[in-house]
């Protein structure tokens, strides 16, 4: 390993010595291409992660992130009244599922805040005006069908906005798509799982519908 790493010209005095493996093996192009790369990594080192080859416009990117993290602080919000009013009324299974959703929009805040930063950008947690960034609505419900329903319903709208949020980021930044695909993949989950959810309450609302009225309990 020590041999390969001096080989490559990254032990740091060495690289006066050593002409590095790849470089000797290759003249030309790629010498080239990593020093003017190097030379620009030094260049603008307090920029961190971001380099002059980011090719977005990194304010426009900033802004829509901040969009997608209120949408996702808003959602914690929702899933978390829901899940305490599920509670109170013994609604257990889907007062869980409404946690687990709660703790993985939680999660989702904070990869999208951790990429503002490493854009140079500020995450807007302000409650002022969260709303009005959000992409998707706190609504209450008034039974646990309507929570279901609205979660859904928010579930569909992050989905769709975070699609063109992918397809706008393209190849510009990558890592920002990756983030916005990782989490656009856990929100179909919730809405395939929603629909499960509601799905199984209709049927059993159903089943109870058509019990013989003795067989129902008052
Ligand atoms: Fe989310
Ligand atoms: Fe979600």
């Amino acid at each position: 390993m020590a041999v390969a790493i001096e080989r490559l010209g990254m032990k740091g005095k060495q690289d006066e010595k050593v002409t590095p493996m790849k470089v000797r093996e290759k003249p030309g192009a790629f010498l080239r291409d990593i020093e003017e790369i190097r030379r620009r990594a030094r260049q603008h080192i307090e920029r961190g992660a971001v380099t002059e080859g980011y090719k977005a416009d990194r304010e426009a990117v900033i802004g829509i992130l901040n969009e997608a993290l209120a949408t996702e602080l808003v959602c914690v919000l929702r899933y978390k009244r829901h899940h305490y009013m599920a509670s109170g009324i013994h609604a257990q299974a889907v007062a869980d599922e409404f946690l687990e959703h709660a703790e993985e929009e939680q999660k989702h805040a904070d990869l999208i805040a951790e990429r503002i930063t490493q854009l140079d950008g500020e995450p807007n947690f302000s409650p002022e005006g969260l709303q009005m960034r959000s992409h998707s609505e706190y609504v209450e419900g008034n039974s646990l069908v309507d929570m279901i329903r609205e979660d859904l319903v928010a579930e569909r709208i992050a989905i769709d906005s975070y699609s063109e949020i992918i397809r706008y980021l393209g190849n510009d930044d990558p890592t920002s798509r990756r983030v916005m695909e990782e989490i656009l993949a856990n929100e179909e989950e919730h809405a395939e799982e929603l629909k499960t959810l509601l799905q199984s309450i209709a049927t059993d609302e159903a089943q109870f519908t058509n019990l013989p009225r003795s067989g129902r309990s008052s």
